[in-house]
């Protein structure tokens, strides 16, 4: 026939745009082995509910091996003209083993069987995400086990607030890489229902068995509305969205990465294997990955933005719009899972300089706020009073050009006659960061509590 998929309704073979427009077999080739997957389960299913015979089951799963075997070792020839992965499988499969490939179809449609595809691929990709999430949060502890008690500025405003310790700020982004980690597992939760028997939208009249392909599929249970089963597309907006999020803390912490690496702050330094360097300038050790990983929420954030307005207003059940899902979803999880490799391996790689950390941390009158509370506490003084009172100590600091313990005892009694000799131990930042003991504060003790609580969860 001069239709390679139709020729029955069809006389005319599509036209070349036309075949350039609605050929998906470009990107959906990447769902081959869960398209087989999903071609075998639906014919042991039709075998078992007795629909087909069993040796045409034998010959299905039989013929589906060999098509995946060609596919893996390359020698599969794709065709434009049949569209995508479902017929370019199946006609793979009825070349091979002939008038069985033709049943496989009963009681199925490809909008059942893309919809359990993309599922199939997308629960991997959770699935890799989640491994990957606690890789890099593994890096992450082992940096704040190392640096429990090494002094750095704390920021607000990107201006000096309070010291803080390296650990501290290392398990604040193993917090937010844990709520990742939820919306990992929550969706995988979620999505975990299977579209396959739900046919064109409506079902099928065939005595089919969905709870025997979805237990086969690993799926919970089968998705309870084939109108919804075929149309939905939740499940891959939902990892967009935790993609997005997850892409958007990398990007604070690559951030801060390619902040710390230069010269001007030397916080940090970055292996070798994590960095570039420039083609003219012979000094230059740039942080590549870091900015790499700091523009992938771009690109992410853009296919979840894409596949949301693709999915919007669209009237049940099926429409080839949602064809445009998958090469969204596909960008997204490439760079994500790029993204979370290079991160952990720059954590792991990384080396923070203490000293510098620590210069940096009782610069720029980081403990004004200790002193403050130390007027409060050994003076009884009311905190509007303290904080007055430090000002004014912050003000005639910067006058002299230092830091607040570079005041001497008489420049502080100039400005409030009280003040003793001890408020110099305040002044210290590592005082300061071993009094914020409270639950979640920066103390060592308390980070170090932190630490081993992670260990244990992450094993
Ligand atoms: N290639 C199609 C997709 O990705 C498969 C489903 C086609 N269904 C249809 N009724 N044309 O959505």
């Amino acid at each position: 026939s001069s239709n390679a998929m139709w020729g029955g309704r069809f006389a005319d073979g599509p036209d070349a745009i036309m075949e350039a427009i609605n050929a998906s077999i470009g990107f959906d080739r990447r769902m081959a082995a869960q398209d087989i997957a999903g071609s075998k389960a639906h014919a042991a299913m039709l075998a078992s509910t007795g629909i087909v015979s069993d040796s045409d089951a034998a010959a299905m799963k039989e013929g589906l091996l060999t098509v995946l075997s060609e596919i893996e070792d390359g020698s599969f020839a794709f065709s434009a003209a049949l569209e995508d992965i479902h017929m370019n499988v199946e006609a793979r499969l009825k070349e091979l083993i002939g008038a069985p490939a033709g049943r496989l179809h009963t009681g199925r449609s490809r909008n059942d069987q893309v919809a359990t595809d993309f599922r199939l691929w997308v629960r991997d990709q959770l699935d890799a995400a989640d491994a990957a999430l606690i890789a890099l949060m593994r890096a992450l502890v082992s940096q704040a086990e190392a640096g429990a008690d090494w002094v750095m500025p704390g920021f607000t405003h990107l201006q000096t607030a309070q010291p803080v310790t390296w650990g501290h700020h290392m398990m604040a982004y193993v917090e937010m890489l844990n709520r990742d980690l939820g919306r990992v597992r929550d969706a995988r939760a979620r999505m975990n229902e299977c579209p396959l028997g739900a046919a064109a939208l409506a079902g099928t009249s065939f005595p089919i068995d969905r709870d025997m392909t979805a237990a086969e599929l690993g799926f919970d249970r089968p998705c309870a509305n084939s109108l919804d089963a075929v149309s939905d597309r939740d499940f891959a907006l939902e990892f967009l969205g935790m993609a997005s999020i997850c892409a958007m803390h990398l990007s604070r912490l690559a951030e801060e990465l390619v902040i710390w690496s230069s010269a001007q702050f030397r916080f940090v330094t970055l292996s070798d294997r994590f960095s570039t360097g420039s083609s003219i300038m012979p000094q230059k050790k740039n942080p590549d990955a870091a900015e790499l990983i700091r523009s992938k929420i771009g690109r992410i954030f853009g296919a979840n933005v894409a596949l949301t307005l693709v999915m919007k207003g669209l009237p049940l059940a099926y429409s080839k719009d949602m064809q445009e899902d998958k090469e969204q979803v596909f960008d997204a999880a490439d760079n994500l899972m790029l993204a979370l490799a290079a991160m952990e391996g720059m954590v792991r790689d990384m080396s923070a300089n203490r000293a510098a950390l620590e210069a940096a941390a009782s610069a720029g009158f980081s403990t004004a706020t200790d002193l403050a509370d130390w007027l409060v506490r050994v003076l009884d003084m009311p905190f509007r009073e303290a904080h007055h009172v430090t000002g004014a100590l912050v003000a005639m600091a910067e006058g002299k050009g230092c830091d607040l313990p570079d005041l001497s005892l008489g420049d502080m009694q100039s400005v409030h006659g009280d003040i003793s000799a001890e408020v110099f131990d305040v002044l210290g930042v590592h005082n300061s960061v071993a009094s914020r003991t409270s639950y979640g504060g920066t103390a060592p003790e308390q980070v170090r509590r932190q630490v081993q609580r992670w260990q244990e969860i992450l094993g």
